[in-house]
C-alpha cells in the first residue's frame, strides 16, 4: 500500500472515530452555554461525517479499499475515546480543539504526499478539509482563551 493510502486511510479510521467522540461531547458537555457548544459539536461531526465518506471514496477511486469496520478503526486510529462523564465548556472545546489539530496535520501530510505524486483531485479534496479545521481550530482556539 502506497503511503498516500495508508495516510488516507488513517484519516478514515481517525474520522470514524472522532465522530464517535463528538457525540460524546454532543451529548456530555454541561454548563451554562450548553446548548451553543451542544449545537456546535454536532455541526463539527456533520461535517467530520462528510469527509469520512469522501476520503474513503477516495481510496476506492485510487483502487484500493478503505477500512470498513469498527474493529479496523480502533485498531488503526491515533485518537483517544473518552469515557462517559460530564465534561465542561471548556474541556469540550479544548477536546474538540486537540482533536482537530491532529486531524488537520494528519490530512496535511496526506495533501503532501499527494501533491508529491501530482494527484491533484486528492490534493483538493484535502485542501479543502484542511480549509475546514482551520477555520474551527481558531474558532476553537479564541474559544478556550
Ligand atoms: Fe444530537
Amino acid at each position: 500500500m502506497s503511503k498516500k493510502v495508508e495516510l488516507l486511510n488513517q484519516l478514515t479510521a481517525d474520522l470514524a472515530v472522532a465522530f464517535v467522540k463528538f457525540h460524546n461531547l454532543h451529548w456530555n458537555v454541561t454548563g451554562e452555554r450548553f446548548k451553543e457548544v451542544h449545537e456546535y459539536a454536532e455541526e463539527l461531526y456533520d461535517a467530520l461525517n462528510e469527509q469520512y465518506d469522501e476520503v474513503a471514496e477516495r481510496v476506492k477511486m485510487l483502487g484500493e479499499f478503505p477500512p470498513a469496520s469498527m474493529k479496523a478503526y480502533l485498531e488503526t486510529t491515533k485518537i483517544e475515546e473518552l469515557t462517559n462523564k460530564d465534561y465542561t465548556i471548556l474541556e469540550t472545546n479544548e477536546l474538540l480543539l486537540e482533536t482537530l489539530k491532529y486531524l488537520r496535520s494528519l490530512a496535511t501530510d496526506a495533501r503532501n504526499v499527494a501533491d508529491e505524486e501530482g494527484d491533484f483531485a486528492t490534493v483538493a479534496m484535502l485542501e479543502d478539509i484542511v480549509g475546514v479545521y482551520c477555520k474551527h481550530v481558531w474558532f476553537l482556539s479564541q474559544m478556550v482563551k
